[in-house]
């Protein structure tokens, strides 16, 4: 496949520092299927890498100078390797020198400077993970021309680690690992508390179906609070239950946590008990009997979510109702919450009728235009030119 904005991300490289790069690399969005808020307790998630992708085109310099810039802001950001902290950027430049500043952490301080240009074709604020490809696509790029050859696992917690450390959002594992391990068709059935993942085949084209995205265009950020209250909830029940995380806790549980948590503290509790298991069901579903089977396990997620763990917003709501009613088989909202994107998992003869019925409701209820697109699942993070 000729990768167009690969070529394009390496001539905007040249013209903005006056050479040419040493290569281009690219690491793809992910949508979650499944799985929402249970990486952090050490559960289940079930990802997959999408066909909207970050490219970094990247080369070594023989100072310790690190220059980044993309075709958002052409201006390159510049500081010296040493200088890097949560203290000293801000802004979408955190991303691409956390990781920078992460990969040199963990390679103990070994590296030289590097010139970086991105760009990506992956929505801002959807619930896509724009930020774990970038972070994924410049680990791959630094791994490389730094000659580290570290695995793939630990190029998704260098990106972890850049998003918690140096943007300062206390995000779990998901996201990179979806980045690093996607393939072709599959989605990735991480296990957050040891990392062994697996690919579980998806089947969309071969049953006649989709995932169509809808982005609310509800921005979020997990960098606000609402993520980390939620985090700190999850915590706070695994501290009273006497587990070391919430995936140590099953549906057998929950009386117990009913009598010794508060209300909203079970609630968010049951949300992550209940997840875990929808997870793993999909994932038996998808292997035995393919994916329409899995659409009552995502309505019910989206349940969990909106009922339980409190972290949708009308406009999703709206999105996975009118989804539904109008031929989706499973719709659920999708990454982090309180804005972002549902997915709808809709055969192919129902996408116009989803799409015209899902964007006439935003129109009449006077949200912002929804923007629809389908997505499939693509290669996780690699080099491309
Ligand atoms: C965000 C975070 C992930 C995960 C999801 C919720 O996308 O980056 O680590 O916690 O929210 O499932």
């Amino acid at each position: 496949m000729t990768d167009q904005l690969a070529a394009q991300v390496s001539n905007r490289f040249a013209v903005v520092y006056g050479h040419e790069p040493e290569g281009v690399w690219s690491a793809p969005g992910r949508v979650n299927l499944i799985g929402e808020h249970t990486d952090y307790n050490e559960g289940f998630v079930l990802p997959f890498a999408i066909n909207r992708r970050t490219y970094a085109a990247v080369s070594k310099r023989t100072d310790d100078r690190i220059r980044v810039s993309s075709t958002f802001a052409e201006l390159p950001v510049e500081l010296s390797l040493s200088e890097i902290s949560a203290e000293t950027v801000s802004g979408w430049s955190a991303y691409p020198l956390g990781v920078v500043w992460a990969v040199a952490e963990k390679s103990g301080g070994f590296g030289v400077g590097l010139d970086i240009f991105i760009d990506s074709d992956v929505p801002v604020g959807a619930g896509l993970s724009s930020s774990a490809a970038i972070e994924c696509a410049v680990a791959v790029a630094v791994d490389e021309l730094w000659a580290l050859a570290l695995a793939e696992r630990d190029l998704a917690r260098i990106g972890q680690r850049a998003e918690n450390a140096i943007v300062g959002a206390p995000t779990g594992i998901m996201d990179q690992s979806a980045s690093m391990l996607g393939e072709l068709d599959h989605a990735v059935f991480l296990d957050c508390r040891t990392l062994e993942a697996q690919s579980v085949e998806l089947g969309f084209a071969e049953a006649g179906l989709e995932i169509l995205i809808i982005d609310t265009r509800v921005e979020h950020r997990h960098a606000d609070g609402g993520y980390a209250s939620r985090r700190a909830a999850c915590e706070e029940g695994a501290r009273v239950m006497g587990v070391a995380a919430l995936r140590d806790l099953n549906a057998n549980d929950l009386t117990l946590a009913a009598e010794r948590l508060d209300d909203q503290t079970f609630r968010r509790v049951r949300h992550v008990v209940t997840e875990n298991s929808r997870v793993l069901a999909t994932v038996d579903a998808l292997r035995k009997s393919g994916p329409t089977a899995i659409g009552e396990l995502l309505y019910a997620s989206h349940e969990s979510m909106r009922d339980d763990f409190e972290i949708s917003v009308d406009e999703l709501d709206t999105a996975v109702e009118m989804a539904l009613r109008h031929g989706a088989i499973g719709a659920r909202m999708t990454g982090g919450g309180f804005g972002g994107a549902a997915i709808a998992l809709t055969p192919l003869a129902k996408i116009s009728e989803v799409t015209l019925a899902v964007k006439a409701e935003f129109a009449s209820l006077g949200y912002a235009e929804p923007n629809i697109f389908a997505v499939s699942a693509a290669p996780g993070a690699r080099r491309v030119l």
